[in-house]
């Protein structure tokens, strides 16, 4: 039996995201949870001929605290999308005040209802809701770690895209021969595009411009799909594959250890005090806590993780982008954190 609970299920991440858990035979219960048109959806994808129960819940009314409890409980794996969109214009940043409280409110109840299960964070400012999730599980004294992960997959599914355009390669062929760490949002994002040697010969053709170029577009893509929908919200379809491909990552750890042999596996951001090798890390990084690298899963947790400053190749220019990003990792972080604290749950 495996439980996989949507929170913000009905919304334009949420629904695609949704159906394509529903295809996951893997799945045996799915919960969708959003404030409204949850049993909508479910109704929808319940027709779907594949073994996944589905249920929509949706509270009552505002004063109703307890179908949230009843769509988490049991929950091996719950993802959270919900929460508000950027507009043209908007940074992820700019949407923390409104999806703060939003993910404050349903951390708990995961914390207080499935602390076991893994969390998949969606809500954007990722670099900053992940450390609220963190803060609000600790002081429910209920935090692992190893078992919280901030989706920054779109990243690398975008990387893989405009690598693959850049040197003709087809995109599907460079998943795990480059990778993305640092956060989810502009210059937080670092592509790495040096670590596999099969395609040095192609990588050291791409002109200093075309570099730069690269590099921008995969920091900024999400801007690309925000101005084209033009006030119509921001990437759904892109990150509803990219949040389930980490989420499919995950089921499939469920019953052992993944490996993806010598292929550099998807990255997440995590609490790297929390996780094998990761004070480490974090002290190197200049006491940055919450940093985004490629992790080994076991049993749906973190069984370690790849430390690519020492065991990849990081050029000199990608470890300048490292240093850019570490700036902006760190005043969200503390955004995050300080949300919490002084908070009631
Ligand atoms: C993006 O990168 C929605 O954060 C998401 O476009």
């Amino acid at each position: 039996m495996v439980k996989v609970t949507v929170c913000g299920a009905a919304g334009g991440i949420g629904q695609p995201l949704s159906l394509l858990l529903k295809l996951n035979e893997k799945v045996t219960d799915l919960a969708l949870f959003d404030i409204a048109n949850a049993s909508g959806v479910a109704a929808d994808l319940s027709h779907i001929c594949t073994p996944a129960s589905v249920k929509g819940y949706s509270p009552s009314s505002k004063d109703d605290k307890e179908t949230i409890k009843t769509a988490l409980k049991g929950s091996d794996l719950v993802i959270i999308p919900a929460g508000v969109p950027r507009k043209p214009g908007m940074t992820r940043a700019d949407l923390f005040n409104i999806n703060a409280s939003i993910i404050r409110d349903l951390i708990a109840n995961v914390g207080k209802t499935c602390p076991n299960a893994a969390i998949l964070i969606i809500s954007n400012p990722v670099n900053a809701t992940v450390p609220i999730a963190a803060e609000v599980l600790k002081k429910l004294g209920v935090f692992n770690p190893k078992k919280l992960f901030g989706v920054t997959t779109l990243d690398s599914v975008r990387a893989e895209t405009f690598l693959g355009e850049l040197i003709n390669e087809p995109p599907t062929s460079l998943k795990g021969k480059i990778s993305v760490i640092g956060g989810h949002s502009g210059d937080t994002i670092v592509p790495l595009i040096n670590i596999n040697k099969s395609l040095t010969a192609n990588v050291s053709k791409i002109s200093a411009s075309d570099y730069k170029e690269f590099v921008k577009r995969v920091q900024f893509g999400g801007d690309e799909v925000v101005k084209a929908k033009n006030g119509a919200g921001s990437a759904t379809l892109s990150m509803a594959y990219a949040g389930y491909r980490f989420a499919e990552y995950v089921l499939n750890s469920l019953d052992g250890s993944t490996s993806a042999g010598s292929l550099v596996p998807d990255s997440a951001y995590i609490y790297l005090p929390g996780v094998p090798n990761g004070p480490g890390l974090s002290s190197k990084l200049g006491g940055v806590d919450f940093f985004s690298v490629p992790v080994i899963l076991e049993k749906g947790e973190i069984k370690s993780f790849i430390n690519v400053f020492e065991d990849l190749n990081v050029t000199s220019e990608e470890q300048s982008l490292v240093k850019v990003a570490l700036e902006g990792l760190k005043s969200s972080i503390t955004q995050g954190t300080q949300f919490v604290q002084g908070s009631k749950l």
